[in-house]
């Protein structure tokens, strides 16, 4: 199954043009020529710009030497309002020392300490979706309700119908509606001396969630204080010192910290997640295996019963491939480079692209299908050793990758037990790049309560019921 992506503009325009395109949707202002080339050169009086589809190239700038392409100031400026200096912005020893704090909360040996949170968030999204079964339901909005609420769950120990986990969602959709391009700002071909307009609305709503979050944040450090806080994400980050320096994050630093967590936390699992349940409707078969799998798995045997779910784990990796939810990244070059037999300057944006990344022609076969399988056969995993990066590369890699590996297929195997998904003829999604990969107009599904998922689920409870007579 092929599905929708979009349509490439012609292989020269005007910079105006070019402007123009980039501010309608940033996928669509790229030329076809991206998905086959291993580097290419923007070039204008004042701007400079290489995308890097290079195996080679990408692990140099992310891996290798990741000091010497620090992030820029055009994407912090843009982020400030919302984020301050939280760790998706910063650099050198102040952006080690906040990883050194954050990291070990999300280790991997510690990621059964989330799952109860998720899978409590996994189940009300199903209890939401199936008081609507029978009817069309926006699966993008429905996405970013549960990827907000797991967030809530985890950090806070709060549903999303709490009042300030509410507030600070409801914000944060104002928020988005005025500053849609927010972290793709900094490709904007622009000179670099010129100010970043972040829109008065874009401003106000980051201040309103700044202070919401300020209230979780004081009211849990007072918990800790008086030692009655839950053991959940803030507070493993709220008392972990740093090891070096033996210092915690302020209850002003954590505002920052949070922000972030809400922000890269919940909109990319939440577009993960839509764009996996329209693959799955739009692939039947792929969906009937999906759901016999999640109707065998057992929830109640935690992180260990994830194993069940090597398919559906395969159907969310396969989604991050097609529809990235960070589809670029940019960094700054610090000092002089040559790629490619190409010298770079300082100062020059240097563009990894996920998108075209996992979309080349020269590293994947058949790269636009839709194809769960892939990630068995050996070609699809050495395709993925070099051309695979949803959750970035080296020591900036995403903190919360591992955690949204259990929550992507943890949700897609909680809501197929029961429900089952179909695509509304003439409602093919349109993907733009937003804050993340989006559809232009949503993603409109049918949603029904599931024959296939609770007749295998009642054949699986036999079987059981069999064994133990
Ligand atoms: C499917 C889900 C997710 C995807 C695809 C994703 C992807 C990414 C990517 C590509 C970056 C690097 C951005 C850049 O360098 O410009 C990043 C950074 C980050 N992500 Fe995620 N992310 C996901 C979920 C999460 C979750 C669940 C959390 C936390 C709860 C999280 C927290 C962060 C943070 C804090 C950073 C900044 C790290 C740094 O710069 O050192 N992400 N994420």
């Amino acid at each position: 199954m092929i599905p929708p992506k979009p349509t490439p503009r012609p292989d020269r325009v005007s910079l105006r043009h070019y402007a123009q395109l980039f501010r309608r949707d940033i996928l669509s202002a790229q030329p076809a020529r991206l998905y086959r080339a291993w580097m290419a050169e923007f070039r204008t009086p004042f701007f400079r710009s290489y995308l890097c589809n290079d195996p080679a190239l990408v692990d140099l700038v992310l891996t290798e030497r990741p000091d010497d392409f620090p992030k820029s100031a055009r994407v912090r400026e843009g982020l400030k309002p919302l984020l301050g200096r939280s760790v998706f912005v910063t650099n050198g020893a102040e952006w080690r020392a906040q990883r050194r704090i954050i990291d070990p909360a999300f280790a991997r040996g510690r990621l059964h300490e989330v799952y109860p949170a998720l899978l409590a968030a996994a189940e009300a999204a199903r209890d939401r979706l199936k008081a609507e079964a029978g009817g069309v339901v926006e699966i993008e909005a429905f996405a970013s309700h549960a990827a907000a609420d797991a967030i809530f769950r985890t950090l806070f120990s709060i549903p999303i119908e709490h009042e300030i986990a509410a507030r600070v969602f409801a914000q944060f959709r104002a928020y988005q509606r005025a500053q849609p391009l927010l972290n793709l700002g900094a490709l904007l071909p622009l000179p670099r001396w010129m100010p970043r307009f972040v829109p008065f609305r874009a401003r106000r709503a980051a201040r309103q969630i700044r202070a919401l979050i300020a209230r979780l944040t004081e009211a849990r450090m007072e918990a800790i204080r008086a030692g009655r806080a839950p053991d959940d994400l803030a507070t493993k980050i709220m008392t972990t010192p740093d090891p070096e320096t033996g210092r915690c994050f302020t209850s002003a630093e954590m505002v920052d910290q949070i922000a972030v967590f809400f922000l890269a936390g919940h909109e990319t699992s939440a577009a993960a997640l839509g764009w996996a349940l329209y693959l799955l409707a739009r692939d039947p078969a792929a969906q009937d295996r999906a759901a016999a799998e999640a109707a065998a798995f057992d929830p109640a045997r935690g992180v260990a019963g994830l194993s069940a779910l090597s398919f559906t784990r395969n159907v969310f990796r396969e989604t991050l491939r097609l529809y990235p939810p960070v589809p670029m990244m940019v960094r700054e070059a610090a000092r002089c480079e040559r790629f490619r037999d190409r010298d770079v300057p300082p100062g020059a944006q240097i563009v990894l692209s996920p998108w075209h990344l996992h979309r080349h022609e020269r590293l994947w076969n058949e790269p636009d299908r839709f194809d769960p399988d892939r990630w068995q056969s050996a070609a699809g995993r050495d395709s993925a050793r070099c051309a695979f990066i949803p959750f970035s590369a080296g020591p900036r890699v995403c903190p919360g990758a591992g955690f949204a590996m259990i929550e992507g297929p943890l949700i897609l195997a909680i809501l197929l037990r029961d429900l089952r998904f179909r695509p509304l003829a003439g409602a093919e999604p349109e993907p733009v790049a937003q804050l993340t990969v989006r559809s232009r107009t949503g993603i409109r599904l049918s949603v029904e309560q599931s024959d296939v998922a609770s007749r295998t689920h009642r054949d699986a409870k036999a079987a059981i019921g069999a064994t133990g007579n």
